[in-house]
């Protein structure tokens, strides 16, 4: 393996990018050779880290021939011309989620990529970590047979986190639904392994100040029968971190005394200059060393003959005559399984779980909640055009 690594290049460099970073750093199988962001801040931060160069232009960074792997991490709106900027230049796509903003942009996304030849990887999501993968390899199997019903349930402060304008204006691509959702919408899919049927969905916008979707309850149902039952809230008061022993989303420890800080430091405050003190190069801002898996909160799978409860470190198994756990160690960076898909689609040539397509049905079921809230009604997927 250690004469072949993939050659990655960065554009963004930011949040998504820094909770990536220890991953990308830690794996054997990556170099990190270039990067373009806007922010001349961020661009000296990481070449100094990485003796490599850093673009202005993602154009530059596209044109640069050491760049095999382009990871895009900006704003969601400027995924899908990225996308194609990257395979008109021959490079593969690791694109983080959600894909694009509409259907539209995803099947310009993926038709680039085909017709260059290149892979298109949409992630890191919730849907890579190693417990729903661990619980997906159980569901189907003899002890459990299939997944019949998933209960979903997430609270965070999400809302609260410091936010470009765009980021709390739904019509732009802000709100939990296109950010949030589309995890747990990845999480659920991956368990059940069936592609969703239909959606009944209500939101919740209850703070004038932050006048986009900050909670949403949605119903899904599959093919074949199962169904989905999604609770989120990002109001930042409960914290459903209090049911995964304190382990944060990204797999760091959580202090289970603090309470309604994201909304206190808000307060009052700078939000631009708030944000920037959170993105990639800022002294402080670095993501906390794991002590468990990445999660997105409270998972329980009831399959036809037993039960399965994600934790994370664990799964619990809760089979027909005896309970047991499959445990799983907290790793040395909790982002491994997606460069797995990067390399078995790159150098195996083995097509990825989260490709375009799959990008594409998660942001279908994040349309359809919106579009069920507003219409109030059911929304078949069926009726949304994914494909090309
Ligand atoms: N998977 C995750 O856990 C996770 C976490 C956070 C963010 N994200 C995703 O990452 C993406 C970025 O989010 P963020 O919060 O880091 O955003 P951000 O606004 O903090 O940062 C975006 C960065 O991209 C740069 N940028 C914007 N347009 C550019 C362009 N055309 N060329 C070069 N650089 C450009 C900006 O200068 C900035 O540094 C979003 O799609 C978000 O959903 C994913």
């Amino acid at each position: 393996m250690a004469d072949r690594v993939l050659r990655f290049g960065v554009v963004g460099l930011s949040r998504g990018f820094d909770l990536t970073r220890p991953t990308l750093v830690a794996d054997p199988r990556v170099s990190l050779v270039a990067a373009a962001d806007l922010r001349p801040e961020a661009r000296a931060a990481f070449a100094a880290e990485f003796a490599a160069p850093a673009y202005d232009d993602a154009a530059a960074l596209c044109a640069d021939p050491q760049v095999e792997v382009v990871y895009i991490a900006t704003p969601h709106q400027t995924h899908a011309d990225l996308t194609a900027l990257a395979a008109r230049h021959g490079k593969h796509v690791l694109v983080e989620k959600p894909m694009a903003l509409d259907l539209a942009a995803c099947r310009a996304m993926i038709a680039a990529t085909e017709a260059a030849g290149v892979r298109l990887v949409v992630g890191p999501s919730h849907g890579f970590d190693p417990p729903v993968a661990a619980a997906a390899a159980l569901v189907g199997s003899e002890a459990f047979g299939p997944a019949r019903m998933v209960t979903a349930v997430t609270f965070t402060d999400f809302l609260y986190r410091p936010r470009r304008p765009e980021e709390l204006d739904s019509a732009r691509g802000g709100g939990v639904v296109f950010s949030q959702a589309v995890h747990q919408i990845d999480v659920v899919r991956r368990l059940v392994g069936r592609p969703v049927r239909s959606v009944r969905a209500a939101t919740g916008a209850w703070d004038a100040g932050r006048p986009t979707e900050g909670a949403y309850q949605a119903f899904l149902t599959f093919e074949g029968g199962a169904s989905a039952a999604l609770t989120y809230s990002g109001y930042g008061r409960y914290d459903t971190d209090a049911l995964m022993g304190w382990v944060g989303e990204t797999g760091g420890a959580r202090d289970p005394a603090a309470y309604a800080t994201a909304r206190r430091r808000l307060d009052g405050a700078d939000e631009p200059a708030l944000k920037a003190a959170r993105a990639y190069g800022v002294a402080g801002a670095a993501t906390p060393a794991p002590v468990g898996h990445e999660h997105f909160g409270f998972v329980l799978v009831a399959c036809e003959r037993g039960d399965l409860r994600l934790t994370p470190t664990a799964v619990e198994a809760f089979g027909p005559a005896a309970r047991w756990t499959v445990d799983l160690p907290a790793p040395d960076a909790t982002r491994h399984a997606v460069v797995d898909e990067v390399w078995d689609a790159v150098v195996d040539g083995k097509a990825p779980l989260h490709d375009g397509a799959w990008g594409a049905e998660n942001l279908a079921v994040c349309l359809a909640i919106l579009r069920s809230a507003a219409e109030g009604r059911e929304i078949a997927i069926a009726d949304l055009e994914i494909r090309p």
